[in-house]
């Protein structure tokens, strides 16, 4: 097991090149600073502030319940703390709904968060809000699939662009969203295959979350990976604390199965 010292700062364009030469990208949410600086030491590429802290940090249902205010603190907390990782945060719910809200809200995660991008779950209505967000000067990656904010309007959690036309609507997004300036893509909880393609039609990086093991990059929460997570955990995560002695070791574990496409598992 080795601890992959990152030798720069992550840069957009460092995980384009990833992406090209076909290096894994290893993604993790965090919330805190220790956690973030233990992330970013172990070798994380990416690290996302995601509005999963609704469940994991504030103890919600859901992520419907987390505000501006909550995604600031944390980002800040954050990336006070990382040195080399790229920081993603979550818009969340209801914060993009215009280009105005939209782009007022990702200077805030910008300029008083610290993070280097913002995500948001997207179909094609969301193009024109991506489009305006890149041409800002905003790194925007979309989160396409299941989409967890949808969860009052689609009724809970499940695998996403399993018939003929969800998938055809899930590419024609994609590709939409990339034309429109996205930089990266997450694809959560889609078949393989379609996951697959997604990634060989774009440019952009694409990570994965039940997506299968063909996505540019993987990304996990992080209470998942310590097993830790109250409630039920999602049947793609894997806890790696159960194999290691201590958290650091869990974590490098998580960053080199990615790299080594030990994790997840080819189907
Ligand atoms: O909120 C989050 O942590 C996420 C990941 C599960 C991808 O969006």
């Amino acid at each position: 097991m080795s601890v992959h010292h990152h030798t720069k700062n992550i840069t957009l364009k460092r995980l384009q090149a990833m992406k090209s030469q076909a290096e894994k990208i290893a993604c993790l949410t965090a919330y805190d600073a220790s956690f973030a600086a233990l992330l970013d030491d172990a070798g994380v590429d990416v690290v996302l502030v995601g509005d999963s802290l609704g469940m994991v940090i504030q103890g919600r249902e859901s992520t419907v319940s987390v505000t501006m205010d909550d995604m600031i603190y944390h980002s800040q907390c954050v990336s006070s703390a990382i040195r080399h990782a790229f920081i993603i945060a979550d818009m969340p719910f209801m914060t993009y709904t215009s280009v105005e809200q939209a782009l007022d809200n990702a200077t805030d995660l910008i300029q008083l968060g610290g993070v280097q991008m913002v995500k948001l779950e997207a179909s094609i209505r969301q193009v024109s809000i991506v489009k305006e967000l890149s041409e800002c000067g905003v790194a925007v990656c979309a989160h396409l699939g299941l989409r967890p904010q949808y969860i009052h309007k689609l009724g809970g959690d499940s695998l996403q662009g399993n018939d003929e036309k969800s998938s055809e609507d899930l590419l024609r997004s994609a590709e939409h969203l990339q034309t429109a300036g996205a930089d990266m893509l997450l694809l959560e909880c889609i078949p393989d295959t379609l996951a697959r393609r997604i990634t060989d039609n774009s440019s952009i990086p694409v990570i994965g979350i039940g997506a299968g093991s063909d996505c540019d990059g993987q990304i996990l929460v992080l209470q998942d990976v310590l097993g830790i997570t109250p409630g039920m955990t999602p049947k793609f995560a894997k806890n790696f604390l159960a194999d290691t002695h201590d958290i650091r070791s869990a974590i490098v574990a998580y960053v080199d199965a990615v790299k080594s496409s030990s994790f997840p598992l080819k189907s």
